[in-house]
Order: structure tokens, then C-alpha cells, then sequence
């Protein structure tokens, strides 16, 4: 009897943490937390979404005219990307955006961009300008990447599946703090109606709306500090 061994290659495969969640949910920093403590990569694709937004800002487009928004980004291709923030680029940031090459970082985190990001993700032609490189960046490194359609669209193969949420008074908070430190005039109750618009309109659009996926496991971070949500993620990466 002849005894064969046979030997399976397996493909490799990056470890991929996805997470979707609404507005200040807390997704931004625990994420970040996560990728530094496991050595991943940390992938804000709602900040690849701002710097396009930016782009068609500086081009006097009006968010409301799809067919111009799209025009414009595709004839036009602007390149846009992030990076791990060098040590001179500490200043608070959790990545660095790039806009054909500009450091755009904190110009995407306007309330004028946050407008205008929510109206342009509503539109086929942008997001397909987004998946795609979100895709090629899984496919190279471990990433924990987070936005509102990774556990349902980008990576729904991903190894650890996460909604997080919060309770809106909460996070109209935790945003209304981020926007004051930024030197931003606005009240909280301007802050709360806002994202009850942003998040209707991310659940509410007819392409990759923000859903949780029934294989997501739901991380309510109300009342936990960032770093009780990242040890539970962390804790949670070694059941899987
Ligand atoms: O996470 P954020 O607030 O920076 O996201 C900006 C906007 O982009 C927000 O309206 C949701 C949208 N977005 C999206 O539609 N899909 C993603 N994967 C990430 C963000």
C-alpha cells in the first residue's frame, strides 16, 4: 500500500476586523486602540468618503447634483489614501488623510464636509470608487476598518464581525466634545439633530445602508470608557 501525504496549501489570508456603527458610536478611537495593541492596520473608510467630499467642495460642485458629483470623480480621479500619522503628524489625529497627496486631515472633520459626506455616500458612482480600495487594503495587511457598510458590503467574510452603538444623547456628547477641542461654535442641540439626520439618511439610503448583519456582534459602548470597549474587542479576537 502506497502511503500518500497530501499536502494543503492554504491561501493566506489576512485577519480582518470589521465595524460598522453610527455617528461618534466610539468606532474612530476603540478601532484604533485595537490596531495598535494586535499590530493591525487601523482603515477610517468614512475619512476616504471625506477627503472625495473635500475634492468636490473645492470644486464649487453642489452635493445635491449626483450626476455632476460623479462626473467630476471619475473624469477627474483624484488619488486619496491614509497613512499611519508620522511622528510629526501626532497632533491628535488617528490616521492621516491624504488628498492627491495633501495632508487633509483635519480639513475632512468639518461640520461642512460631515454634511456633504452623508449626502455623497447616498450615490452609487462614489461608493464605487471606495470599496474597491478598501477591498485591495484587507487583502494586504490585518486591518481593523471600520465605516457603515464593511460588515455588510466591503468584508462580510471578515473574521470578527461588530456593530457598535450607543445611546444618541451620548453620542451627540461624545461629538459636541470632539467639536468644541476643535475650536467649533455649536451647541448640543445642534449637534444632536444633526446626527439624528446623518443617521437617517446613512440607514435610510438605498445603497449600503447601515445595518447591522445577523453574523455581527453587537457592542453597546454606552457608559464604557475606550479602553474597556477595546479589551472587550481584544478579548473577543481570541474566541475567534
Ligand atoms: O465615519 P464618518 O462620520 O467619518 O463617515 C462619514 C460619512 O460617510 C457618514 O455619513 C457615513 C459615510 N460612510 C459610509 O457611507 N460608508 C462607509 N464605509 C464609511 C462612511
Amino acid at each position: 500500500m502506497i502511503c500518500g501525504t497530501i499536502i494543503y496549501v492554504m491561501a493566506k489570508k489576512t485577519f480582518q476586523i470589521a465595524i460598522d456603527g453610527p455617528v461618534a458610536a466610539g468606532k474612530g478611537t476603540t478601532a484604533k486602540l485595537v490596531a495598535q495593541r494586535l499590530g493591525f492596520l487601523y482603515v477610517d473608510t468614512g475619512a476616504l468618503y471625506r477627503a472625495l467630499t473635500l475634492y468636490v467642495q473645492r470644486k464649487g460642485v453642489s452635493w445635491e447634483d449626483e450626476r455632476e458629483v460623479v462626473r467630476v470623480l471619475l473624469e477627474e480621479k483624484p488619488k486619496v489614501g491614509l497613512r499611519v500619522p508620522s511622528e510629526e503628524e501626532k497632533d491628535g489625529r488617528l490616521c492621516t488623510v491624504l488628498l492627491n497627496g495633501e495632508d487633509v486631515s483635519w480639513k475632512v472633520r468639518t461640520e461642512e464636509v460631515s454634511r456633504g459626506v452623508s449626502v455623497i455616500t447616498q450615490y452609487a458612482g462614489v461608493r464605487d470608487l471606495i470599496t474597491p480600495l478598501a477591498r485591495q487594503i484587507a487583502e494586504k495587511q490585518d486591518v481593523v476598518m471600520e465605516g457603515r457598510d464593511i460588515t455588510s458590503v466591503v468584508l462580510p467574510d471578515a473574521d470578527l464581525l461588530i456593530y457598535m452603538d450607543a445611546d444618541p444623547r451620548e453620542r451627540a456628547k461624545r461629538r459636541h466634545r470632539e467639536l468644541l477641542m476643535r475650536g467649533e461654535d455649536i451647541s448640543l442641540e445642534q449637534v444632536y439633530k444633526d446626527l439624528m439626520e446623518r443617521d437617517k439618511r446613512d440607514s435610510g439610503r438605498a445603497i449600503a445602508p447601515l445595518t447591522k448583519v445577523a453574523k455581527a456582534w453587537r457592542l453597546d459602548t454606552t457608559g464604557m470608557t475606550i479602553d474597556q470597549v477595546a479589551e472587550a474587542i481584544v478579548a473577543k479576537v481570541k474566541t475567534v
